[in-house]
């Protein structure tokens, strides 16, 4: 092919996407492309649909059936509620990260971020247990970019919540994903820790290209690290464009009645802080 006309994929193609429960429709015909190589912010109050969406992106839920695809890496992941064959080699080329981490406690953190080779590895090889020397290079190499090196021989449940945060990130180097999933990855996190693990994530998207799709409660940490931002609001998008350009209207017509909930739960850090979140770092990224 004319290199000149040579079309680039999207990462990420969502077409009409629905996705009906009993209770609601969580995702209402849901369309988003997101190039190779972006940082992407997803946000919206609680059930909005953010963990929806990135379930189907990875093919672990299945949408409505009268319409809607998904393709990632220019491959079919679904296709009106029918998986598509590709899905686990699609699968092994994207890493997860969760709110809750994922790891195996009581195993060493190296062990841990070695688990993201095994998705190339072959079977007999993975029973066995041992990873070959270049795969230990490469998962200390991941623990030093993340900035935990020094807590690879540790038990994954010794570190901090940030720590194995940066753990799991260290993991999807290793797995060598091209395209980062991220579902609330700081939600349980202190400020300092959520900075660093948001780091993290903007360090291998700019330096190694990988497409990243982060969902976050927190919109300062949006504004910070993402160009761009997709708003969810019952299961549609009402915002997709750069992240400096959020409005408080827009941002109070999101969170309004979930900020008003949020005053007085446990847990959440403070729902003062959350608003002074979104107004500090709104106020500072259109001055910035
Ligand atoms: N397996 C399920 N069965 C029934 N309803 C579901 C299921 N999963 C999600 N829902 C509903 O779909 C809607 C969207 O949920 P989802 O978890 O995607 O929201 P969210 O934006 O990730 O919220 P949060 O910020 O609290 O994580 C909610 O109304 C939720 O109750
Ligand atoms: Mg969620």
């Amino acid at each position: 092919m004319d290199a000149a006309v040579s079309v680039v994929e999207p990462a990420i193609k969502v077409t009409r996407l629905s996705k009906s429960f009993i209770c609601c429709k969580a995702l209402d015909e849901v369309s988003l492309e997101i190039r190779p190589g972006e940082m992407v912010a997803l946000i919206g109050a609680s059930g909005s649909g953010k963990s929806t969406l990135l379930r189907h992106v990875t093919g672990l839920t299945l949408g409505d059936r009268d319409l809607g695809s998904i393709e990632v890496l220019g491959k079919p992941v679904q296709s009106c509620g029918r998986p598509s064959r590709h899905i686990r080699a699609i699968r092994a080329r994207v890493g997860f990260v969760f709110q809750q981490f994922n790891l195996v406690g009581r195993l060493p953190v190296m062990t841990n971020v070695l688990t993201g080779t095994l998705g190339r590895m072959p079977l007999w090889r993975s029973l066995t247990g041992a990873f070959p020397e270049a795969d230990r290079r490469l998962a200390l190499d991941a623990l030093d970019r993340v900035g935990i090196a020094d807590k690879a021989w540790e038990r994954a449940s010794a570190l901090s919540g940030g720590q194995q945060q940066r753990a799991a990130i260290a993991r999807t180097l290793v797995q060598k994903a091209e395209i980062i999933l991220a579902d609330e990855p700081i939600a349980s996190l202190d400020p300092e820790s959520s900075r660093r693990v948001m780091e993290s994530l903007a360090r291998i998207n700019a330096e190694d290209k990988v497409t990243v799709v982060v969902s976050l409660h927190q919109v300062d940490f949006a504004i910070r690290f993402c160009p761009r931002t997709v708003a969810l609001k019952a299961g549609r998008v009402v915002y997709d464009g750069p992240s400096a350009a959020l409005t408080p209207q827009l941002l109070r017509d999101l969170y309004g009645s979930e900020v008003d909930e949020l005053d007085g739960i446990e847990g959440v850090q403070g729902s003062a802080s959350f608003v002074t979140g979104i107004h500090t770092s709104h106020a500072a990224a259109l001055a910035g």
